[in-house]
């Protein structure tokens, strides 16, 4: 198999998705909680890896991974209320050994106060509390739990929607479930990820084997493999979706040979919980039973991820993440009119900005360009399609980001014959 090369416990082929490997990591992140604390007080010791000079960031802390949220100032300070610009914490993905990881280089680029080291990425068991509940009540859609009910007693009396939070986030109750891969902290090695688009860029591109050569990658919504693996590569370690952006694909690009998503042993499904259905399918795929209610009920969710539904192969973002990514990273016009609840980043854009969170080195591919005009929408697509654009969606806006986080050096985007821009 790919293992990479290097002393990480067992190739991340083996234990994405089993676990296996998750018991070692408490140890281990103790034991890097010790090795940060002894950096952090030699500040010399750490690389200086970023392009651009550092001294506004001189006055500030030691180690920007431990910057409380508090003390961040807001990118945009006018930010209304009912955006919700502040969110609960989690210091998992601070802990890379990767001495030029994202995270160490990001506070000096023009992102250094919009990222917010400790952001929730992932929510699991751990999250099925009352408290949070009472805390992620207030934000609709996929940026809280607004529609979701929370137990059986509210669901009589409100009698929509079914309750459904504890009951499914319990069952992510894998060791896994809270990491979406294996950190090997004292491993100076980097962790190295390709995060595929759909783009119409990739077709003819060659990239299939670059792609495959990452420790891990990631496909979303119509992720077409088969008779594509010469531009597009083979493997999957993450397919990311929600169920109505899955469902909607299944439909369109049946015809185009998308049958179902992905589904090889190192394959990690990763919902983005938009509304209750996703927390449906979730509870259905965990318990090994048909959806139970919903515009689902019925669907087995086999004909999604295959035979194979141990707690292991499945993660779930955080809606603080969706909501701080929406606030921060892709706050659009579109929050300023009346469609403002409509809006989200779209499912390629979370997907990417997962992997900026969580990667030490992110290559993204066919994700929107400058030069987009001249592919069709999809790599998969038999004639030329035109880019669609809808308005829960802004995808201008994710382009520009693409490329500004291309000059900061936090990602490298293919661009085809279009070179760097
Ligand atoms: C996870 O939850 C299920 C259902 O409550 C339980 O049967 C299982 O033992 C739990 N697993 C772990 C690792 O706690």
């Amino acid at each position: 198999m790919r293992g990479p090369p290097g002393g990480c416990c067992c190739p991340p082929t083996l234990t994405l998705c089993s676990g296996r490997c998750a018991r070692g990591t408490g140890l281990l992140l103790t034991l890097l909680a010790v090795l940060l604390l002894l950096l952090s007080a030699q500040r010399s010791l750490w690389p200086q890896l970023s392009r651009t000079p550092v001294h506004h960031r001189a006055t500030t802390t030691a180690a920007p991974e431990w910057v409380t949220q508090a003390a961040r100032p807001s990118p945009v300070p006018s930010m209304p209320p009912n955006l919700g610009d502040t969110y609960g914490q989690d210091e998992t993905y601070s802990s890379s050994g990767c001495p030029s990881s994202i995270r160490k280089r990001i506070g000096a680029t023009e992102f250094g106060a919009t990222f917010l080291p400790t952001i929730p990425v992932l929510q699991w068991a751990q999250h099925a509390r009352e408290d949070e509940y009472q805390r992620l009540r207030r934000y609709g859609g996929a940026h809280g739990w607004k529609d979701i009910s929370w137990d059986e007693r509210e669901e009589r009396v409100s009698l929509v929607p079914p309750a459904v939070l504890k009951s499914s986030l319990s069952l992510l109750n894998a060791s896994s479930s809270a990491l979406l891969f294996d950190i090997r902290p004292l491993a100076a090695r980097c962790t190295r990820c390709a995060v595929v688009g759909n783009g119409g860029i990739l077709r003819g591109s060659g990239m299939g084997p670059t792609i495959d050569a990452h420790d891990y990658v990631f496909r979303v919504n119509g992720a077409i493999t088969e008779g594509f693996e010469h531009d597009v590569g083979s493997r999957t370690s993450f397919y990311v979706f929600s169920t109505n952006t899955m469902v909607n694909a299944l439909h369109s690009y049946a015809a185009d040979g998308f049958r179902h998503p992905p589904q090889t042993p190192e394959t990690c499904y990763v919902f983005l919980p938009d509304h209750d259905r996703d927390y449906l399918l979730l509870r259905a795929a965990l318990s090994q039973q048909p959806v139970d209610s919903g515009q689902d009920e019925g669907v087995h969710p086999q004909q999604f991820f295959g035979e194979d539904l141990q707690a292991g192969k499945f993660r779930m973002l955080h809606p603080d993440f969706i909501r701080y990514l929406r606030n921060r990273f892709l706050r659009s016009h579109i929050l300023a009119t009346p469609h403002w609840q409509l809006y989200r980043p779209s499912t390629g854009a979370v997907m990417l900005l997962t992997a900026i969170h969580t990667c030490d080195q992110v290559s993204a591919f066919g994700f929107m360009t400058p030069g987009y005009r001249a592919y069709s929408d999809h790599y998969f697509d038999r004639g030329h399609k035109e880019v669609h654009f809808f308005i829960n969606h802004d995808l201008m806006m994710e382009m520009q980001l693409w490329q500004r986080l291309q000059r900061s050096g936090i990602l490298w985007l293919y661009t085809g014959s279009e070179g760097t821009t």
